[in-house]
């Protein structure tokens, strides 16, 4: 008996999200220690202490169930961003986020579009519950918002899927460039607008999409703890959308989706601004130091937005193997057709730095 059989044809072409190595993974298999991960664009700072004292005191009430509509974490959201409970939605991780959309409105037949170089999730997503998803080429590596737009009312999508910043690519789109996308797409194809790295945006580029959601029912703002509040391990992140897409959402989710302990975290982790301030600094002084380092390499990178980037190598997948063994873990992008291309996360300006030394010795043993 065959059992990968016995799963629908749209389970079985999907190929496995492959996540970053975690350093335990690489300690046993090669032997080595003073691991230096970068490669799942985590906060080098840790979480707020706020956040952790909240972890300790929440474990204390561990043997109960979480509280399954999150009432404190919603409200703390409520406060921050002024978008009434029934239109937030509670998700392990913005993963969670962007699968249940799919869980909730999609369904063989359908179709969702998403960019090239997009985040892996969008077609896993789409894939899981038997739609169609639909690659839209990009542009310098970013959204292609105008083809976009054209590819989902050509195919009648019911969904579309828009990161920004893109993981892996670190591309971004401005916000009038959003909103006139979302002026033209019809009200009736929903947008999932994923700002997972929205913490780390400069200044000049901050936009306040949750105003938009008054303007556009049809978006589904996503976010999450797990990037800037440094919370990943715990698994919490969150929507915002209109009240009727929160309920059809909140009909397919988990009952106890966010654990108490995730839960409490954030509620702490969300009223630590200078937490994330400090994290936003840290990064952009990391990004000038691995982008100066890299182009005294003489290696090209694609300007990133995020707390990561992308840069051109060559033969990604050996150089990959050679940071392995110098320590360093980075992540392989060849999965996103840009096999030529490592993406490596910001970490703290000594992470940076042994992740510089290890590049320039794989280069110099190659040449
Ligand atoms: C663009 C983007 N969206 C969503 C996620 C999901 O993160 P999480 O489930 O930890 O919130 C990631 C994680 O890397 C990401 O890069």
């Amino acid at each position: 008996m065959n059992y990968s059989e016995l799963a629908p044809q749209y389970i079985r072409a999907i190929a496995p999200y492959q996540p970053g190595k975690p350093i335990s993974e690489l300690e046993r298999e090669l032997g080595i220690s003073n691991i230096v991960k970068l490669a799942s664009n985590e906060n080098p700072l840790g979480c707020s202490p706020k956040a952790t004292a909240a972890m300790h005191e929440a474990i204390k009430t561990i043997a109960l169930y979480p509280d399954g509509n999150g009432f404190e974490l919603k409200d703390a959201l409520s406060k921050k961003y002024g978008v009434p409970h029934n239109q937030i939605i509670l998700g392990n991780g913005s993963n969670d986020m962007l699968e249940l959309a799919a869980r909730a409105f999609l369904t063989v037949g359908d179709k969702a579009v998403y960019s090239d170089h997009a985040f892996a999730v969008y077609p896993l997503a789409t894939q899981a519950v038997g739609a169609t998803g639909i690659s839209v080429p990009a542009i310098n590596f970013g959204h292609d918002l105008n083809a976009m737009l054209k590819s989902a009312v050509d195919n009648k999508a019911k969904l579309v899927f828009v990161a920004n910043p893109n993981n892996p690519t670190g591309t971004f789109l401005k916000a009038d460039e959003l909103l006139k996308f979302l002026r033209l797409l019809p009200s009736n194809i929903l947008v999932v607008l994923d700002e997972a790295y929205n913490e780390y945006l400069p200044q000049e580029c901050r936009y306040d999409s949750v105003a938009w959601l008054k303007e556009f029912p049809n978006l589904i703002i996503s976010r999450t703890f797990s990037k800037a509040y440094g919370l990943a391990g715990l698994r919490v992140g969150y929507a915002f959308c209109h009240a009727q897409v929160a309920d059809m959402i909140n009909r397919v989710r988990q009952p106890f989706n966010v654990n108490s302990v995730a839960q409490a975290a954030a509620v702490a982790a969300l009223q630590d601004t200078e937490f994330v301030r400090r994290t936003f600094e840290l990064n952009l002084r990391g990004m000038k130091q691995i982008t100066e380092g890299l182009t005294k390499l003489g290696l090209e990178y694609i300007p990133s937005y995020g707390n990561f980037i992308s840069f051109k190598i060559g033969d990604g997948m050996n150089y990959y193997r050679r940071l392995l063994e110098l320590g360093v873990i980075v992540r392989p992008v060849a999965s996103y057709d840009m096999a030529e291309y490592l993406r490596v996360s910001i970490g703290t300006e000594e992470e940076n730095q042994k992740f510089l030394a290890a590049l320039q010795q794989a280069i110099k043993e190659r040449k």
